[in-house]
Formats: C-alpha cells, sequence, structure tokens
C-alpha cells in the first residue's frame, strides 16, 4: 500500500486531497490544528472504504520541533514508508507593509514558507533512507509576482517555489521527485472574502486536477493548466515598468 501525508487536512485543498488519494486507494496520514474536523473527514473516509488506514495528528506547522517528531512518528504509524508527502497548510492575509501589519505578514511567512520547509525536512530524512518518494509543496500564481496588499503572501510563495526548485536538484540523487503546485483560485476559506476570483474552481475538481498532476511526477505546474500556465508566463515576463502599471489599478 502506497502512503501518503498531507499538512493542513482538515480543510480546503487538503481535505480534498484526502478524499482524493483515498479514493485512489492510499493510506492517509493527514495533520492540521484542528483535530476535531480531522476525526471527522476520517470517518467520513473510513466510511466509503474500511481497507485504508487513516491516522490522524494535531500539528501546527510553525512549532518546528513537534514537526520533527510528529512526521517520523505519524509515518512510522502507517506503517514506515512515505511514498508521497504534501506541505500544503497555508493561511493568508490581506496586510499593508506598514508596522500595523508586521506580525501577521511574519505570521504568513511562518507557516507557508518556514513551516514547510521544516516538513520538506522531516520528509526528505524519511524518503533518502528509502531512496524514494515525492515531495509535494502547495505554492501559488501569487508567487509569480509581488501582488499589492498580499506582499507577504506572495513573497511567501515565491520562496516556496524557488526553495522546492534548489530542492529539486538536490534530491534527485536519492531517486525523490519535488512536484511544485501553483494553484490559481480554488474556492476555499482561504479566499472566500475575495470580490474577484477569476477562473475559480471547486475544491473538489482542483483536488482531482492536483491529484492528477501528483501522479504524473510533473516539477512545476498551476492549477488549472490553462488560462493560468498562460497566465503565469506573462506575469513572470513582462516588464517591470507594465506590471507596475497593471498592479496600481
Ligand atoms: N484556495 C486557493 O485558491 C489557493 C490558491 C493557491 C494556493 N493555495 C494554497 O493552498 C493551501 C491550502 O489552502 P486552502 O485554500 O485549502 O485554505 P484553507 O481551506 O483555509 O485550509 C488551510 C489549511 O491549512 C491549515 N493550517 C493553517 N495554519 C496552520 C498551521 N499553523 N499549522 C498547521 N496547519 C495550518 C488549516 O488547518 P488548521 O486551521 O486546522 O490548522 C487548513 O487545513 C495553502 O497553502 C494556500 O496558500 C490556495
Amino acid at each position: 500500500m502506497n502512503n501518503i501525508v498531507i499538512t493542513g487536512a482538515s480543510s480546503g485543498i487538503g481535505r480534498s486531497l484526502a478524499f482524493e488519494f483515498a479514493r485512489r486507494g492510499y493510506n492517509l496520514g493527514l495533520t492540521a490544528r484542528r483535530i476535531d474536523l480531522l476525526e471527522g473527514l476520517k470517518q467520513e473516509i473510513l466510511g466509503q472504504n474500511q481497507n485504508l488506514r487513516v491516522e490522524n495528528r494535531m500539528l501546527d506547522v510553525t512549532d518546528y520541533d513537534q514537526v520533527f517528531s510528529t512526521i517520523p512518528e505519524l509515518v512510522s504509524s502507517l506503517g514506515g514508508t512515505l511514498s508521497i508527502f504534501i506541505a500544503n497548510a497555508g493561511i493568508a492575509g490581506t496586510k499593508n507593509t506598514s508596522v500595523s501589519g508586521f506580525q501577521i505578514n511574519k505570521k504568513i511567512i511562518d507557516v507557508n514558507l518556514i513551516g514547510a520547509m521544516a516538513c520538506f525536512s522531516s520528509a526528505a530524512d524519511i524518503m533518502k533512507k528509502q531512496k524514494s518518494g515525492q515531495i509535494v509543496g502547495i505554492s501559488s500564481v501569487a508567487g509569480f509576482r509581488g501582488l499589492p496588499g498580499s506582499a507577504a503572501y506572495s513573497s511567501s510563495k515565491a520562496g516556496l517555489t524557488v526553495y522546492m526548485e534548489a530542492m529539486r536538484s538536490e534530491l534527485k540523487k536519492f531517486n525523490i521527485t519535488v512536484t511544485t503546485i501553483q494553484p490559481g483560485f480554488i474556492d476555499t476559506p482561504i479566499n472566500q472574502d475575495k470580490k474577484s476570483r477569476p477562473f475559480v474552481v471547486n475544491p473538489s475538481r482542483g483536488g482531482t486536477l492536483i491529484a492528477n498532476l501528483i501522479e504524473k511526477k510533473v516539477s512545476v505546474s498551476t492549477v488549472p493548466r490553462f488560462p493560468w500556465g498562460i497566465i503565469g508566463f506573462i506575469m513572470r515576463n513582462i516588464p517591470d515598468f507594465i506590471w507596475q502599471r497593471l498592479s496600481s489599478i
């Protein structure tokens, strides 16, 4: 049996991925802070497929020591092997870059970037011993350029994408695949307060598309691929003076 561990599985994309990978026959290791939501999810999944193993752990990814102890312990309880690890836990928070926004901006970096780095370290140590596995990070199209009002969120996702690019080269010799997923808008609580969510997809569809890309072992992809692949290319490549004009509107 394949074992998969997903952080931030209590809601949104992580929850959809848990259902999707259960449907595909994976044993699940699920983590989040809201353990009650994970327990409800576990019962729903086992109600549909009693042959799977589902293990839940309460985990705050910014408690780095807890990350380093919980992830190996969770993998042991699944039988000791780890096929796929998904660092999905994340937060947003539209804040300015002045002092009043500093604490939330720092928190966004702590959760989305440093929390994911801690999780990757833990997963990579396990996979290096196995000489196999796949590490996945849920980045964002918001990391392509600095979005006004989302400086910390954009930076956290740009940092995550670049960190994973370096990891991809480092871990190749251990037969570990590194997959960076860059969703556009998926209809989850993280963005439900936004006035505009172009090309939004529902979480179930988002989970299916992301799981397909993971099983194809792609290196990097937007979700959906179209139109975000094209928009992303344009965002990354237009000159700064044009970006300044467009993003100031
Ligand atoms: N939805 C989109 O359109 C979209 C687009 C691009 C990227 N993403 C990324 O996709 C990921 C999942 O987001 P979502 O859309 O599914 O949002 P969501 O529904 O708000 O889910 C966020 C998940 O992260 C967990 N989390 C937050 N802080 C945590 C912490 N300190 N420690 C552990 N877990 C924590 C939450 O669980 P607890 O609160 O129970 O801990 C929750 O399960 C995020 O990384 C987000 O940036 C989303």
